[in-house]
């Protein structure tokens, strides 16, 4: 009995220990990214700014594809003229909460924290500024 039971119990070790070290990587990269250290009721998306608060973001989940030279779906986002193409077009808000009909951004990805989209949706609603 013992012999069967030692291996399986050993690999349910194994198991939980790579499950626990997964969780808490993609805990700790959620929190380095999340560019406003924010995250909950401490979130600040009042008088948001592209060079401040908004840049930040899209370099953190989307340039890997969307800047420093890869273009994907033929869209870069790495300038502020790039953005304020997508963000006036209706994309940005769209890819970003998952609106039905276009693609989820980030791809592949999990979707941006609440806190993230409100400092998008706030930069936009005062006038996509360059600032
Ligand atoms: C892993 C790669 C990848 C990442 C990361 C990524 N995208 Fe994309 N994105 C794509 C691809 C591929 C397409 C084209 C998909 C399609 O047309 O179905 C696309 C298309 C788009 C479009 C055009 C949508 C349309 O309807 O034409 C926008 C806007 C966009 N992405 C914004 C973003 C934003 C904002 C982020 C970060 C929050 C982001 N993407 C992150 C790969 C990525």
């Amino acid at each position: 009995m013992k012999k069967v039971l030692l291996p399986l119990a050993a690999m349910i070790i194994v198991c939980n220990l790579m499950m626990v070290s997964s969780c808490s990587k993609s805990n700790e990269a959620d929190l380095a990214a999340d560019t406003t250290g924010t995250g909950g009721s401490s979130c600040d998306t009042v008088n948001m700014k592209y060079a401040t608060n908004v840049q930040p973001i899209i370099s953190s989940y989307c340039y890997g594809c969307h800047g420093n030279g890869s273009a994907s779906g033929g869209i870069s986002l790495d300038s502020y003229a790039s953005l304020k193409t997508q963000a006036d077009n209706g994309n940005l808000i769209a890819v970003i909460t998952h609106a039905a009909g276009y693609p989820a951004m980030p791809q592949g990805a999990a979707k941006l924290s609440d806190c993230n989209i409100n400092i998008i949706k706030d930069w936009i609603n005062r006038g996509t500024q360059n600032n």
